[in-house]
């Protein structure tokens, strides 16, 4: 009886510790590169709420254009990245231009 009544308290308290619960990303903070190319705006509103630039910093740089085009539309058809088709183009234009085989170095 003492351990039911413990278990019910116990359930009880369960919406408590959630709420004190606190959700932390893991730290994986690269900025996306800063630049007037309007697809860095659209990545920053479409891309930067689940992964920082890492994934796109970490590609080889000399990655064509069809290549950054294959993940953007990847993003898009397999994690549902909220971006709509006509910002894949400047957003892939923004990436080959900064991460891939476009970028001034
Ligand atoms: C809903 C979450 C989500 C959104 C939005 C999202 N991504 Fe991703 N992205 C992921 C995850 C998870 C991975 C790693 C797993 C994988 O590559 O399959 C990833 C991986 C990547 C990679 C690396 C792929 C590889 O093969 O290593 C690139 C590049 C990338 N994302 C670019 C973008 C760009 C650009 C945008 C915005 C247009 C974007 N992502 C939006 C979830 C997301």
């Amino acid at each position: 009886m003492k351990r039911a009544l413990r278990a019910a308290l116990l359930l009880a308290m369960c919406p408590l510790l959630a709420c004190a619960k606190e959700i932390r990303l893991p730290d994986d903070g690269l900025e996306w590169q800063a630049s007037a190319l309007p697809g860095y705006a659209i990545v920053q509103a479409q891309c930067r709420g689940c992964h920082s630039a890492h994934y796109a910093a970490y590609q080889p740089p000399t990655s064509p254009r069809a290549y950054w085009e294959a993940q953007v539309k990847r993003m898009k058809a397999v994690f549902k990245a909220g971006l709509p088709d006509g910002q894949v183009a400047p957003v892939v234009d923004y990436l080959v231009k900064t991460y891939g085989a476009e970028a001034q170095r």
